[in-house]
């Protein structure tokens, strides 16, 4: 796996083709940005803290019936996966609001949703990623009905699967955001990550933030919140 050659160079990944046409080799980097790329930093540890940690996760879906883009760990910020086309949204599943939702309808962060909420974004950085509802996606065909019924159902799995697990860890889920991919034969997998980049952790008792949103907000710990978050899932 030498002499990698680079695909695609993401803001916190980096995507290299492998000698086998149907794997990508993903390597998690410490970069960290916020604001759609306005705001840059670097934040030490977290490629590993995010692979390792998806990579852990992602194994505990599988076990209960999720399918997942993962193959192998290669190193502790380099994973093997399934190559797959990506479908152009960002999954966000909501429990208690907190982030845009917060801003959007005047809701303190911390109010409790009477259910869970899932939002579609259309992945495309030049327009910020816009919020977009199940009539747009099927009017773009970025996804078909059926598939929107397969990752609407997965989304709901994976939300109760992680709030219970999070729960023996004293950390609550607040929300966080997934993407899923298509294998060449169709097959609805999901695909990149799922870290303290992209939920949102609250200490169950404390309600103290062990994600992102100490570098989004400037709240300092950054580092000590991802190794924390790791310790609790991995014991490590
Ligand atoms: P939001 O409240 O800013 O819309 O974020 C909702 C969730 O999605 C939160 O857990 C952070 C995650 N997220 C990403 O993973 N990537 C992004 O680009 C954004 C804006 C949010």
């Amino acid at each position: 796996m030498d002499a990698r050659e680079l695909l695609y160079e993401g803001k916190a990944k980096k995507v290299y083709k492998t000698d086998d046409p149907q794997q990508l080799l993903v390597s998690y980097k410490d970069d960290a940005t916020a604001f759609n790329g306005l705001k840059k930093g670097s934040i030490q540890g977290k490629g590993s803290v995010n692979n390792r940690m998806t990579n852990f996760l992602m194994q505990k879906l599988e076990q209960q019936g999720i399918p997942t883009h993962f193959v192998r760990q290669l190193s502790d910020t380099d994973t093997l996966v399934k190559r797959v086309s990506i479908v152009p949204l960002e999954v966000i599943v909501r429990n208690i609001a907190a982030g845009s939702l917060s801003k959007r309808l005047g809701l303190p962060e911390g109010t409790p949703l009477q259910q869970t909420v899932l939002e579609y974004c259309y992945k495309d950085d030049a327009l910020g990623d816009p919020m977009v509802n199940e009539y747009h996606i099927a009017a773009m065909g970025w996804a078909s009905d059926e598939e929107m019924r397969t990752i609407a159902d997965y989304a709901l799995r994976i939300n109760d699967f992680l709030c219970s697990h999070l729960k023996g860890v004293n950390v609550d889920l607040i929300d966080f955001k997934l993407e899923f991919g298509r294998l060449p034969d169709g097959t609805i997998i999901l695909a990149d990550e799922i870290s303290p980049d992209t939920c949102r952790f609250w200490d169950s008792t404390t309600h103290e933030k062990l994600d992102k949103d100490r570098f989004r907000r400037d709240m300092g710990g950054v580092e000590g919140a991802y190794q924390e978050m790791m310790k609790r899932l991995l014991g490590a």
